[in-house]
């Protein structure tokens, strides 16, 4: 891996919000007084009734509870933007650029204002109620912020499906959070291909019952059936009701919103944040991490559907009264030059995207970046995945011409909020690196005996004791919350990361070391694709593991094994992908489907994952001991007829 050290330029070290000695000053602090250091951080939002409680957590797996700022009372739509109104309201707080280069918008906070309660007033009339659950399934137009911030506004609890899962997934997600209200657009635009969100709802009702209203945004105008008396037009409702709508007060404890993530096990678990300390914590984050100026144009490139969207697009930039630019298309849409005529268009000066996305772009080589300007850009961002060297250092000579540092931004749906990173201001680079902790952030790196390992080391990463944007539980089921995060080591949250701690201090995260994968910065989880693929009548049984792809990061590779009487052809192999496509979502496609008569398994019938990566890997070598296997010739066979091999 590469050390090479890119120091500070001499402009952040001067300028920048927090340096080095700040950096120390404020990480000491949080460490030696957690509570008053939380308290003073707690100041950047407006809060109806003060705390007076800051921290009361217990991360013990028999009484797992996190509370923050517990007795105060506050409204993330109001920190968003009632409280900028007197100063901001001409401001743009969202600039909308459509997947057609010709569309744009500019929303300012005054308009956002009323917008944002149209949409809540919207969703009382469909009868929500502070505490309800609200599905949205929305492509990246505003109404998705809109709708989000509605949700604060009145004290329900948002659930945002991400646009390309399936009919089946999202009737998942339905069901499980009880939502009976509904929010799609007619139809997605994405690379110049449409996205069928309307009919895509459609499908998922029909599995699903208890959804009285579904409310359709209007983004293609393209003709969608709607049911009558369950179906209603956004624009119509809009109209019918006030322009503005009291917020909510609501307890720091309440929760903000649910999302849907993968773990090693089971089906995608509902993970719950709350109001107070999440907000706390994505406010101090971005100001702090991408050194955010007041006036600055500054663009998260992921979808709202993930947690990244949610802390970065909207919530950490709209507390701290920012322009965030909000995109709808693809990076390679009309061409591979997208993502920088965009920042020259709108003026960009933090850029904040995945090592996926470089990746690829890199692939088309130096020429289009530099028919762009991109003069504006101050200060580059990577989040999703561990970045490669070659990745990094191309980002930072290339698209950053070596002006820009890139913070490389370490973080889970779970953490709510950037964990670690470097500030551009204080912390020399070392590509492929997350860097240091944040103030408030105690990383330990562990091993399998959940031993502390001290200085330099590598094991697994947890994290010793609680931060304000952590999440609270997993929606209707706290035990699951308790064990999976909890268990492996205890009075510790864990991770499921990997990572190397060098002589300097700095984190390197080498990736999940449960069974869930990284593909294309999408978190997925084995077990899910696995059952997609059992319930497919023709498959007996089936193993998913990750292998590594130059592009993805992580490609999907699946072993099959088919029922009696089933043939393993061309044909199948194609319907399984789009079987697994239509069951999930096109992001959980299999990348190589491997027909095999067995899997390799353990004389008490637990299939050897080991075995199976290793070879995905193409590692043949490597297979270790296979004598306890109850049918060694498995392997052999999977080895032989590796596709490729
Ligand atoms: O494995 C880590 C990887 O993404 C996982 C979290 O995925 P998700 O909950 O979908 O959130 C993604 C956006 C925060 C982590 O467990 N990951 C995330 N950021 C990085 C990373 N791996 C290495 N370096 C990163 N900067």
């Amino acid at each position: 891996m590469s050390e090479k050290l890119h120091p500070v330029p001499a402009g952040f070290e001067k300028s920048a919000r927090i340096n080095e000695q700040d950096y120390h000053a404020l990480y000491e602090r949080s460490l030696t007084s957690p509570a008053a250091f939380w308290a003073e951080q707690a100041q950047r939002i407006d809060w109806i009734t003060p705390f007076t409680k800051v921290k009361h957590t217990s991360f013990d797996i028999h009484n797992v509870s996190i509370r923050w700022f517990e007795d105060g009372t506050t409204n993330v739509a109001m920190n968003c933007i009632d409280r900028h109104l007197p100063h901001r309201a001409h401001q743009t707080a969202i600039i909308w650029e459509g997947d057609d280069p010709a569309l744009s918008r500019h929303v300012t906070y005054g308009e956002l204002h009323e917008q944002v309660c149209r949409f809540a007033n919207v969703l009382k009339k469909h009868g929500v109620k502070k505490g309800d659950r609200v599905t949205i399934y929305l492509p990246m137009i505003p109404e998705a912020a809109f709708a989000m911030l509605a949700c604060a506004r009145i004290g329900a609890v948002h659930s945002v499906v991400f646009g390309g899962f399936s009919p089946e997934a999202l009737a998942g997600r339905i069901a499980d959070a009880a939502s009976d209200v509904v929010v799609t657009a007619d139809e997605g635009l994405r690379g110049g291909r449409r996205v069928p969100l309307k009919s895509n709802v459609d499908a998922a009702l029909e599995k699903v019952e208890g959804v009285k209203s579904v409310i359709v945004v209007t983004r293609t105008g393209a003709e969608v059936d709607m049911t009558p008396g369950r179906d209603y037009r956004y624009e119509e409702e809009a109209a019918s009701v006030h322009a503005d709508c009291p917020y909510a007060e609501m307890n720091a404890e309440d929760p903000l919103f649910i999302l849907y993530t993968s773990g090693s096990t089971g089906q995608p678990k509902g993970v719950v944040h709350t109001t107070g300390g999440y907000l706390v914590h994505v406010a101090l984050t971005h100001e702090a991490v991408f050194d955010y100026r007041d006036g600055e144009v500054y663009w998260c490139t992921a979808d709202v559907g993930w947690v990244t969207g949610h802390s970065y697009i909207l919530y950490g930039p709209l507390a701290n009264g920012a322009t965030t630019l909000m995109f709808e298309g693809v990076p390679n849409y009309p061409d591979v030059r997208r993502f920088w005529e965009v920042i020259d268009k709108h003026k960009v000066s933090i850029f904040y995207t995945a090592p996926t996305a470089i990746r690829a772009l890199m692939a088309a080589g130096e020429e289009p970046v530099k028919k762009t300007s991109r003069k504006s850009l101050r200060l580059l961002g990577s989040v999703g995945e561990p970045i490669n060297p070659e990745a990094w250092e191309w980002y930072h000579r290339v698209v950053g011409e070596g002006r820009c540092p890139i913070v490389d931004t370490w973080w889970q749906t779970e953490t709510g909020g950037i964990l670690i990173a470097p500030l551009p201001g204080a912390t020399a680079l070392k590509p492929g690196s997350a860097t240091r902790p944040l103030f408030g952030v105690f990383p330990e790196i562990v091993d399998a005996g959940g031993n502390v390992l001290t200085g330099a080391c590598e094991g697994n990463l947890v994290i010793a004791d609680s931060w304000p944007g952590q999440a609270r539980t997993v929606f209707g089921d706290h035990e699951r919350f308790a064990q999976t995060y909890f268990s492996a080591y205890p009075g510790k949250y864990f991770t499921g990361d990997g990572a190397r701690r060098d002589a300097d201090g700095y984190y390197w995260i080498t990736g999940r070391v449960d069974d869930v994968i990284n593909v294309s910065g999408h978190r997925l989880g084995t077990a899910e694709i696995e059952s997609a693929l059992v319930a497919h009548e023709k498959v007996s049984e089936a193993a998913v593991v990750g292998y590594p792809h130059d592009l993805k990061g992580q490609g999907i590779y699946a072993y099959v094994t088919l029922m009696e009487g089933a043939h393993a052809t061309e044909h199948l192999r194609k319907e399984l992908v789009k079987w697994v496509r239509a069951e999930i979502g096109p992001i959980a496609a299999p990348d190589v489907i491997q027909f095999a008569s067995g899997l390799p398994k353990t004389r008490s019938g637990k299939i050897m994952r080991r075995i199976l990566r290793k070879i995905a890997e193409g590692e043949f070598g490597a297979l270790g001991d296979t004598s306890t296997l109850a049918d060694p010739g498995v392997v052999e066979e999977l080895v032989r007829e590796r596709p490729g091999a």
